[in-house]
């Protein structure tokens, strides 16, 4: 082996070794939370609005860690009741929760709506961390 070839092969170990020490940081780092935590129930609130029936939405962060710029599906959403803006507004066909602020771990978010039927909405997008 030449001079040169075990220098070159000594530099690759310690590269490799670098770059394996850095991905352990960063999955260590990361957290278990995905998009998936954002869990959403819609339950009849027994009241009518504008003729429609009412529903309670409840979204949870199902998991520790911090999640905002959470956005959901919501295609071709109407209500007859107003809602909040700074709860949840309309962007297209998603809808932005509380302004893309933060959700802690296990916080709830909860609004009203009113159409029939309703709507299948479901977490689109969210930027997750940093964890607790
Ligand atoms: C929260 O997550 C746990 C464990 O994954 C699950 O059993 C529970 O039903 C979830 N809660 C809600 C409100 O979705
Ligand atoms: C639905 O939400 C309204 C307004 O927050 C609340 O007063 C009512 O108790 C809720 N109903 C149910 C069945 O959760
Ligand atoms: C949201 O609604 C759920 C279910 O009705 C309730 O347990 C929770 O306390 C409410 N959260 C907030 C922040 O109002």
């Amino acid at each position: 082996m030449s001079k040169d070839m075990a220098t070159t092969t000594t530099f690759n170990s310690l590269t490799s070794i670098f770059f394996l020490t850095l991905i352990i940081i960063i999955i260590k780092g990361s957290c278990d939370c995905s998009l998936n935590n954002i869990n959403i129930g819609t339950s009849r609130s027994g009241r009518e609005i504008g003729g429609q029936p009412e529903w309670n939405v409840s979204v949870i962060n199902n998991c520790s860690c911090q999640q905002s710029e959470i956005k959901l599906s919501c295609k071709g959403f109407q209500s007859s009741e107003s809602i909040d803006p700074s709860i949840l507004s309309m962007e297209g066909d998603s809808c932005l929760l509380i302004s893309g602020n933060p959700m802690k771990g296990f916080d709830t978010v909860n609004f009203s709506y009113a159409w029939d039927p309703p709507f299948l909405m479901f977490p689109s997008s969210s930027v997750i961390g940093p964890c607790t």
